[in-house]
């Protein structure tokens, strides 16, 4: 396993991060357990979870797994999304992360988290409240650094701006979509943290399971992520992505590397990223992603992967001059 320094922060993670949204969801206490131990049979300390995943449950599952190796393990949750039906249960006010944090803490087992994103902006909540709330989380100890996840690159670099005016911890950590068929955090995204020294771990390396050779122009599985639940349909349901996943597949076969080996390779390669997030319903699948520890992709490979899909266009329309 290699191991990476996150950002500026001195922390080092392995190459691959596991996500366990799938705790306590589709993958029960058992085989959530067989899954930690396998990743950690591979290498791998870090591990990403948020308190709304399985309303609490993978904290609990993941709190279980690490009882006996806290210290070696980097950990990372989330607050934003509501927990509740009241109408102070969610967003990013200070009263809300507070609350949270405390019952992360306690359903992880553990006396901090090593990096706590938050999920996603809140566009009702002054983002000086809550940065001022992660830099009181830090002074006690309970986070060892705030992180950001879903935010736009203007959203970041705005609080970026007042952390270092206000003397308050920046973020170091950000959490993007990043897949072959979800690329936008290469246009501003990235680049911004490689400008600003953060690190970056990428979620849905395959697509949710669009990338893993069980999707194609006419063809889904009867059971799945993007089949079974609302947002995933929405979020990659677009013909364009089907086309994109059956040419990926294609070329994945041709070159005799499972489709989801390739697809966690091909994120794994770009300068920027830290650490793709790994996840999977059991460890057959988890063996698939983890194989892309052994493939070594070429800038080549990776442009020609690249060439499957639609490059982003960049941020700014004036592309015509050099200089
Ligand atoms: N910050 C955020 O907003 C955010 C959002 C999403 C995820 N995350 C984090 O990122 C982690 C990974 O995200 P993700 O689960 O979306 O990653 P992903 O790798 O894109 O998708 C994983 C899913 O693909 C399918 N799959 C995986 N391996 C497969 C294989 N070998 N063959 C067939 N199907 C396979 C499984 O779903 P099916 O069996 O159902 O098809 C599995 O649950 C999560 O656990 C979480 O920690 C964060």
């Amino acid at each position: 396993m290699q191991y990476r320094t996150v950002g500026r922060t001195g922390i080092k993670v392995s190459s691959l991060c596991f996500g366990t949204m799938s705790f306590g969801g589709n993958a029960d206490k058992e085989t959530s357990k067989a899954m930690f131990k396998r990743t950690r049979e591979a290498g791998i300390n870090f591990f990403d979870c948020a308190n709304m995943y399985s309303n609490g449950e993978a904290e609990e599952i993941l709190g279980e797994c690490i009882s006996d190796c806290r210290d070696e393990i980097v950990l990372t949750s989330k607050v934003f999304f509501p927990t509740g039906k009241d109408v102070n249960a969610g967003g990013l006010s200070r009263r809300h992360i507070m609350l949270e944090v405390e019952r992360s803490l306690s359903r992880l087992k553990t006396d901090r988290i090593d990096f706590y994103f938050v999920h996603k902006f809140d566009a009702t909540t002054p983002i000086e409240e809550t940065l001022r709330a992660l830099d009181d989380l830090q002074r006690q100890g309970k986070i060892i650094y705030p992180a950001v996840s879903n935010f736009a690159a203007w959203q970041i670099a705005k609080a970026l701006g007042i952390s270092a005016k206000e003397q308050l911890a920046r973020f170091e950590l950000i959490q993007p979509m990043y897949n072959l068929v979800k690329r936008q955090a290469e246009v501003e995204i990235l680049p911004l943290a490689e400008s600003e020294q953060m690190g970056v771990i990428t979620y849905s390396p395959l697509g949710g399971g669009l990338l893993t050779g069980k999707y194609g122009v006419n063809r889904k599985p009867s059971e799945g992520r993007i089949v079974d639940q609302e947002n995933y349909t929405k979020r990659y349901g677009a013909q364009l992505n089907f086309e994109v996943a059956e040419r990926f597949t294609a070329y994945a076969h041709e070159h005799e590397v499972h489709p989801a080996t390739l697809a966690v390779a091909w994120v794994m390669a770009h300068p920027s990223v830290t650490a793709p997030i790994i996840g999977a319903r059991n460890v057959e699948q988890l063996e698939y992603s983890l194989a892309a520890l052994d493939i070594d992709m070429t800038s080549k490979w990776r442009d020609e992967i690249s060439g499957l899909s639609i490059t982003p266009p960049p941020a700014t329309d004036r592309t015509e001059e050099a200089l």
